[in-house]
């Protein structure tokens, strides 16, 4: 079978390329770019006033099976994320049981092959079970298709596991995902500890609980040069430790949600568990640093953390509610926020959604030259739509989004040279 996509503005960062272009693609790749491409037998896609971009990649997704099918599944989650314009997905291991051997590494490549629509990369749990006491079998998830290891939903409290959790990992050059917080320091904290903790009577969680984390990990990155990760980073001291661990060459990577880009945590005065997430929603002076970060390449990638619950779990009192939003369906419109308003180009949003996260896992992804696997996510920069959690793909309908309104959505989502959402609808 034979796409041509035909006259879209096509943005790749990889190739230094903004230009309208027509793309080729064949069967499961990517033929040729270039200007009016003539080819017989094709289906043709007319993307003028589109935007045609490598296929979107988050690293950090909850896609809840085994074990949390109310919540989502590998169904319902991957259509989410077609939906949503991604076209790869790194699937989080806290699941029941935890992704922590290769017969549930093997059960989730096995039901991403099913019932699938986009590409799932499993991510191992650096602990067996995520209790943080011994080390999963990493060569066996390794050797099972981990792309990466995390304990994420948790910290790993001691560092001495981290340390030789970060050993392990470099023998097999996979990366360290790395949920920093210091639970101690977060307790049963609620909201950012500051202004509107204490306005608005909630627990707070401090920064410092997420930068005590940040630099161990660094500075066992240093220890043991394992390639580090840092997870949704939410505030001003994790950029600059950050920062500082680049320059000084630690092998450290890190990604922001679109939610901590654009919220504060003004919002929580609602009371609405919807904008109850982990790391919390910070003050201004952290978004404002979170964005500069991402504007200078310190924050590599924006990642959504889709952190889907059932309905029970977020419709009762705050400090009671699960932590989570649900964020593969409204990552481009809500990112893409930022580049109407000029405070972030459209060549680094796309990189920070391709390029970037695919370097960081090392997989041949992420770019439209020739010869390479056909994923591209189309998005149409001047749709306005609502946020209707009744359309979602997704179970999860706890967004802080819903009812708000967006400029830019995906329009078009291929995988692996396959049309598997368009305009609105998943095709398979
Ligand atoms: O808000 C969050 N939800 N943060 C996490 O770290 C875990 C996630 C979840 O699994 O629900
Ligand atoms: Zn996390």
């Amino acid at each position: 079978m034979r796409l041509l996509v035909k006259g879209g503005r096509v943005v790749d960062p990889a190739n230094d390329l903004d230009k309208v272009l027509d793309i080729l693609v064949e069967d499961d790749k990517i033929v040729e770019t270039g200007q009016n491409i003539y080819a017989e037998d094709c289906i043709i896609i007319e993307a003028h006033g589109k935007l045609v971009c490598p296929g979107f990649i988050d690293l950090h997704t909850h896609l809840r099976e085994p074990g949390f099918e109310y919540k989502e599944d590998i169904y319902s989650g991957t259509r989410a994320a077609a939906a949503g314009g991604f076209t790869t997905v790194c699937c989080m291991p806290n699941t029941d049981p935890v992704a922590d051997n290769k017969t549930v590494i093997s059960f989730i490549k096995e039901q991403a092959r099913v019932k699938g629509v986009v590409n799932v990369l499993p991510v191992g749990a650096i602990s067996k079970k995520q209790e943080g006491q011994e080390l999963s079998p990493i060569a066996e998830l390794f050797q099972a298709g981990c792309v990466a290891l995390s304990d994420d939903g948790r910290p790993v409290r001691r560092a001495d596991l981290m340390r030789y959790a970060m050993e392990y990992a470099k023998m097999f050059d996979l990366p360290i995902f790395s949920h920093c917080e210091d639970r101690d320091l977060s307790g049963d904290g609620q909201v950012h500890e500051g202004f509107y903790s204490t306005y608005y009577g909630l627990k707070g969680i401090p920064a410092a609980a997420e930068e005590v984390m940040v630099a161990r990990d660094i500075i066992l990155s240093q220890l043991t040069g394992a390639k580090v990760h840092i997870c949704h980073v939410s505030t001003r001291g994790s950029v600059e430790l950050i920062r500082r661990a680049k320059e000084e060459g630690v092998n450290v990577t890190a990604e922001v949600t679109p939610h901590h880009l654009v919220l504060t945590d003004e919002v929580i005065g609602s009371y609405d568990a919807d904008t109850k997430v982990n790391p919390p929603l910070r003050s201004r002076e952290h978004v404002e640093a979170l964005l500069k970060g991402l504007n200078e390449g310190v924050i590599d990638c924006i990642a959504t953390d889709h952190a889907p619950h059932e309905r029970e779990a977020k419709d009762c009192e705050y400090n009671m509610a699960a932590f989570g939003i649900s964020g593969l369906e409204t990552a481009i419109p809500v990112s893409m926020k930022l580049v109407h308003e000029g405070k972030l180009s459209l060549k680094r949003w796309v990189e920070a959604y391709t390029v970037k996260p695919a370097s960081i896992l090392n997989i041949d992804r992420g770019s439209l030259t020739p010869g390479g696997k056909a994923d591209i996510t189309i998005i149409d920069p001047e749709l306005i739509k609502t946020v209707e959690v009744e359309k979602f793909y997704s179970r999860g309908w706890n967004t802080p989004f819903k009812g708000m309104k967006f400029k830019g959505w995906p329009f078009m989502t291929i995988v692996n040279g396959k049309i598997v959402f368009e305009d609105g609808e998943i095709k398979v």
